[in-house]
């Protein structure tokens, strides 16, 4: 029989993740074609066919996921009816949530509190939705909201030992996304982290999922504007076209935005997006500015506008412009989908530890030996179908 893959989503009734479930279960209805999904068209043996795919997950929000992702306004009633109304009968798993590290997401669904409660939970919600729906393997992947930059001196977050001493006295130094990542690594399931909260990448965490096998990736989805940012970057360079300025800004109205509205939110999705160019340039962009704007009547429909200015021959200046109006969730939900399905197959291969591969579904990505991360898309592309055996 076909092997049957959970994706177990943090934040499971959220823009991004209601959509890549719709997709996935249109898809077994037949009302949703394979176009969209990057390795649809690679045949790679071993890895999970889209239509043995199941979810569930975690949220704070307690409605039925149809409720939500129609009040997320990505997919409607159309898709409900067509083949996508499985996310009528699903509801989320109680969450892990602290408004100290997410100030203006809350709701009622929480468990109950303690850190080392939590994880037990986290680990039992896994179990029973392996047995319930058959599962051969579990992935776990962040959507959730973006969390504050927790202080990076902070004891707890200095060592293993001192990490298992903060989960055992509750600090606070601990956040709700480091407890899922610690409750899936420490129960050997593989975790994604597709937002920019530290989760995975916390030192004490990713030393764990290296001792003990655990494939983990990310962090923070590229699917706008940075990837633009990363196809572009390197055609400049090549061509010797200095960069003097990049003005980036977006606008965008849905739930992620009204999560970026808080400022210390947003400074961690700053943190990431901001990287990425110097690396690539190999030379400091001082007029790098990134903006981000909670702008209501756009939802889901982010509008990204970037301004660069270049120096080229004879010292003659120049700009590009480029406005990406996007569907934010429509851009990520079919990188969810296979950062999943390539995790899975890492954890077959017997591959453990951070997986580099996957540096091109990432704004930050993780690397395994302290080298700096490969930020240039095309090479990352490479990476990834070497890794694949499709190259
Ligand atoms: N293109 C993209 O959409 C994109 C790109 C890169 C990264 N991301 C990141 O992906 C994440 C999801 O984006 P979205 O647009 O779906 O956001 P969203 O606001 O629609 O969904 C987030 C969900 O997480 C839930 N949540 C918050 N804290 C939680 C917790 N502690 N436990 C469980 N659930 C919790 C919220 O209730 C909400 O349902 C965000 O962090 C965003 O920054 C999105």
């Amino acid at each position: 029989m076909a092997e049957r893959l959970g994706v177990a989503i943090v934040g499971v009734g959220g823009a991004v993740a209601t959509t890549a479930i719709a997709g996935i279960e249109m898809i077994k209805a037949g009302s949703n074609s394979l176009d969209g999904l990057p390795l649809a068209d690679r045949d790679v043996a071993g890895m999970v066919a889209y239509r043995n795919m199941e979810f569930g997950g975690w949220d704070l929000a307690d409605e039925s996921l149809g409720t939500l992702a129609l009040r997320h306004g990505v997919i409607g009633e159309k898709e409900l009816a067509d083949g996508a109304a499985a996310l009528n009968d699903m509801r989320a798993w109680k969450a892990a949530g602290s408004t100290g590290y997410c100030a203006n997401i809350d709701g009622s669904n929480k468990m109950a509190t303690g850190h080392r409660a939590a994880i037990r939970q986290i680990q039992d919600d896994l179990r029973r939705f392996t047995e319930e729906k058959q599962l051969d393997r579990v992935v776990v992947v962040n959507l959730a909201s973006t969390e504050r930059v927790p202080h990076a001196d902070d004891a707890a977050l200095q060592s293993r030992a001192a990490f298992e001493q903060g989960l055992d006295s509750d600090d606070a130094a601990i956040s709700p996304a480091m407890l899922y990542a610690y409750a899936a690594i420490d129960a050997g399931t593989p975790y994604a982290n597709f937002t920019p909260s530290v989760a995975a990448d916390a030192a004490p965490l990713a030393e764990l999922a290296r001792i003990r096998g655990v494939p983990v990736a990310g962090k923070d989805g590229k699917t706008g504007q940075t990837m633009m940012k990363t196809v572009l970057a390197p055609a400049l360079k090549a061509r010797a076209l200095h960069v003097d300025g990049w003005f980036s800004t977006n606008i965008l109205g849905n739930r992620d935005g009204l999560a970026l509205n808080d400022k210390d939110s947003l400074q961690s999705k700053l943190n990431t997006k901001g990287t990425v160019l110097d690396s690539i340039l190999g030379y400091p962009v001082e007029d790098h500015l990134v903006h981000i704007h909670y702008y209501r009547p756009r939802g889901d429909d982010k509008e990204a506008w970037d301004n660069i200015d270049v120096t080229g021959f004879l010292g003659q200046r120049m700009q590009i412009k480029v406005n990406f109006l996007c569907k934010d969730s429509i851009l990520a939900a079919p990188l969810v989908i296979e950062i999943a399905r390539v995790l899975d197959l890492a954890k077959s291969r017997g591959d453990g530890g951070v997986q580099e591969q996957l540096s091109s579904f990432f704004k930050a990505p993780m690397v395994k030996n302290g080298h700096g991360p490969e930020h240039d898309f095309g090479k990352q592309q490479t990476m990834l179908l070497d890794w694949l055996g499709v190259n």
